[in-house]
C-alpha cells in the first residue's frame, strides 16, 4: 500500500532562455512503513521536489497522492491541510527556538496547529520519549549535542501524528554515529510506527542503511543502489 505516489511531476523556474527544467516526468512511490533515501548531485533539485511533497510549492504539472490528500500544482496556500496533516519536517540544522527546551518545542509547534496546551504538553512528552529523550525533557538546545537535538525535530515531526516525514539532509550537520542513529531512529518509527520517511542525504552509506534508494538525475528518478551510490557525488 502507497502512502506517496507522485506521478509525472514537472518544475521548472524562470522564463524564455532563463528557463530552467529541474523536475521533468518524476515518477515515484513510497509505502507506509517505509524508509525512502534520496540521493543526486547538488542542484538537481532534491530540496525542490521534497518541498512541493510538502505542500510549500506548487508544480508546473503532473499529480500527487499522500494518504487522503490530493495535490501537485495547487498553489501552497490550497494546501494548508498538507502541511498541517500530512507532512512533518526534518531539516539540516535541526530548526529549533533556542530559548525553549525540548519539552516547549515540541508542544510549542502543536500549540500553533491549534492543539490546546495540556494535551500540547502530554504529546509532546510521549513524542520525545518515543525518540529517547524523556530525561532530557527540560534542556534548551545548547544544552544538548546535535544527535539530541536532531532528536527533538524527530519528535516535533512525529507529535503531530503526520504519515510521512520529509527530511532534506537530516544527518548533514552530525557526526557519522549520530547520523546513523538518526537513521536508525527513522527505521524504527517506520517499521513499529508505520510511518514513512523521504530523506535527501548526501552519504551513501547513510542511503544505502534506506529500506530503498533513489537517484534523481537529469530531472527524473531511478532506483539505485549502493554501489552506483559511490560514484554519485563524484559525476
Ligand atoms: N525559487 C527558485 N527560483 C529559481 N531557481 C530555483 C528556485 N529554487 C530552486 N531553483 C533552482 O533549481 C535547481 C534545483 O535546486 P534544489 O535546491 O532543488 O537542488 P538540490 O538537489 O536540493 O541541491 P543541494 O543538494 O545543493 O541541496 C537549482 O539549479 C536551483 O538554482
Ligand atoms: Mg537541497
Amino acid at each position: 500500500m502507497f502512502m506517496l505516489k507522485v506521478s509525472d511531476l514537472r518544475k521548472g523556474f524562470g522564463s524564455g532562455r532563463r528557463r530552467l527544467e529541474v523536475l521533468k516526468g518524476i515518477d515515484m512511490e513510497v509505502q507506509k512503513g517505509e524508509l525512502v533515501s534520496l540521493m543526486g548531485p547538488s542542484g538537481c533539485g532534491k530540496s525542490t521536489l521534497l518541498n512541493i511533497i510538502g505542500g510549500l510549492l506548487e508544480a508546473d504539472s503532473g499529480s500527487i497522492s499522500l494518504d487522503s490528500f490530493n495535490y501537485g500544482t495547487m498553489s501552497p496556500n490550497r494546501v494548508v491541510d498538507v502541511r498541517r496533516n500530512g507532512v512533518g519536517w526534518i531539516f539540516q540544522d535541526f530548526h529549533l527556538v533556542d530559548r525553549l527546551n525540548a519539552l516547549d518545542n515540541v508542544a510549542f509547534s502543536l500549540e500553533l496547529s491549534g492543539i490546546p496546551s495540556s494535551e500540547a504538553e502530554e504529546r509532546a512528552k510521549s513524542a520525545l520519549e518515543r525518540v529517547g529523550l524523556g530525561d532530557r525533557m527540560e534542556f534548551i538546545p545548547d544544552q544538548l549535542s546535535g544527535g539530541q537535538q536532531q532528536r527533538v525535530a524527530v519528535a516535533r515531526a512525529i507529535s503531530g501524528s503526520r504519515p510521512l516525514i520529509l527530511a532534506d539532509e537530516p544527518t548533514g550537520n552530525l557526526d557519522v554515529k549520530s547520523g546513523q542513529e538518526v537513521i536508525n531512529l527513522f527505521k524504527d518509527l517506520c517499521a513499529e510506527d508505520g510511518l514513512s520517511v523521504l530523506m535527501v542525504t548526501h552519504d551513501p552509506l547513510l542511503a544505502s542503511m534506506a529500506d530503498r534508494m533513489l537517484l534523481l538525475k537529469n530531472g527524473l528518478t531511478a532506483a539505485s543502489d549502493i554501489r552506483s551510490a559511490w560514484g554519485i557525488e563524484e559525476v
